[in-house]
């Protein structure tokens, strides 16, 4: 069942060319560029007139919907606020009657998830799932949906979820912005055929495999790590700490690459590695700056960059490279090095990757 694979992990990672795939599939259109999502066509009026979206979540589910925060605002202009339902859920939120309440989960069966959403649906919103399990509760009590359609999940670290749920989210920001026409038809038709592009790209990043396993084999003795990425990928930062901690109980913590300064650079010396997503986007001049001042306070840099970037391979000790790709799709390439790194540092220290301890895969109870 694991596919002559040695854990469920290594081989959903390894998944993610086709899990994307099968996630555009009929969905996506290149030749003359369009979307086709029935879950949004049954509520198309209310996602062009919604005056807000709320995303309900956890986990690294609730870091796809931090990626779709900054998407949805960037093509669509409506305000998106991104909550953990666990918090949601205690402390009687605004919500309107009409608000579209997105709910993002693999299982479809996490507990404070399912209470957020029947209370946001019980106060009029429109609830809009997206969910990996098919026929799942959320998937049941959502008014509607879109499906990861990524497989089976095994391994308890979310890794093909994860893509699939923000390839899902970028193909209803793409629908709704060209309705709303806060796109123009050729931003629209780009990033159509980039997004096509997306499990090929994912596929070349395969090539590092083994170099990555050895920057992993280098860096398992940390105790502890900083994630920094600016815009797009500061969710992105999240998804790659939280993956190290589950996965090799590293400690490890996200934060936009800006914040810095506000308190974690204190932290920084030989024996703290920094992990920089910096590949190019608008943010590229400023995330050099900040991979500098870590160098200069001695710290250990590793730096997810674009490919044939000259710059930061001499500043960074380890690169991974990135195809290139427009800036709003990246954040699925860029956490795939980040998802390798943590597989296999687990596996240098000897850890049941699949199986974490004190984690199960889906949180039935709160
Ligand atoms: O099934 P869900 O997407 O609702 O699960 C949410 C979180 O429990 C889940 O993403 C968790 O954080 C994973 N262990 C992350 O790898």
């Amino acid at each position: 069942e694991k596919g002559g694979y040695d854990h469920f992990m290594i081989k959903e990672i390894l998944e993610q060319p086709s899990t994307i795939f099968d996630c555009l599939r009929g969905r996506l259109e290149t030749q003359n560029p369009s979307i086709q999502l029935s879950g949004i066509d049954k509520y198309k009026e209310q996602f062009l007139t919604g005056q807000r979206i709320i995303i309900l979540a956890c986990g690294t589910s609730w870091h796809a919907g931090l990626v779709a925060e900054y998407i949805i605002e960037e093509l669509c202009r409506i305000p998106v606020e991104v909550e953990y339902a666990s918090e949601f859920r205690y402390r009687n939120p605004v919500v309107h009657s009409g608000d579209i309440i997105v709910a993002i989960s693999q299982s479809g069966e996490t507990a404070d998830t399912i209470v957020a959403i029947d209370q946001a649906k019980k106060n009029g919103a429109i609830i809009m799932g997206v969910v990996n399990a098919v026929g799942s509760t959320i998937a049941r009590l959502s008014d509607t949906g879109v499906y990861t359609h990524s497989g089976p999940e095994i391994g308890v670290a979310s890794t093909k979820a994860f893509t699939g749920q923000v390839t899902v989210l970028i193909l209803v920001a793409l629908k709704v912005a060209l309705e709303k026409g806060t796109i123009t038809k050729e931003r629209f038709n780009q990033l159509c055929i980039e997004l096509a592009g997306v499990p090929d790209k994912v596929q070349e990043i395969f090539v590092q495999n083994d170099h990555i396993n050895k920057i992993a084999q280098k860096y398992s003795h940390l105790k502890d790590a900083l994630y920094l990425g600016r815009g797009y990928n500061f969710p992105i930062a999240l998804e790659g700490a939280l993956k190290l901690k589950e996965i090799s109980y590293i400690h490890a913590e996200g934060y936009p690459a800006a914040e810095m300064k506000h308190g974690p650079i204190a932290l920084v010396d030989e024996s703290l590695l920094s992990v920089f997503i910096a590949t190019k986007d608008p943010y590229y001049e400023k995330i050099i700056s900040n991979i500098q001042e870590i160098k200069a306070r001695k710290g250990m840099v590793l730096a997810i960059v674009s490919k044939g970037d000259t710059m930061i391979s001499g500043i960074a000790d380890d690169i991974i490279e990135i195809p290139e790709i427009d800036e709003l799709i990246a954040p699925i390439l860029n956490v795939i090095p980040l998802q390798l790194l943590s597989y296999y540092i687990g596996v240098a220290k000897g850890f049941d990757v699949d199986k974490p301890r004190n984690l199960a895969k889906s949180v039935t109870v709160e």
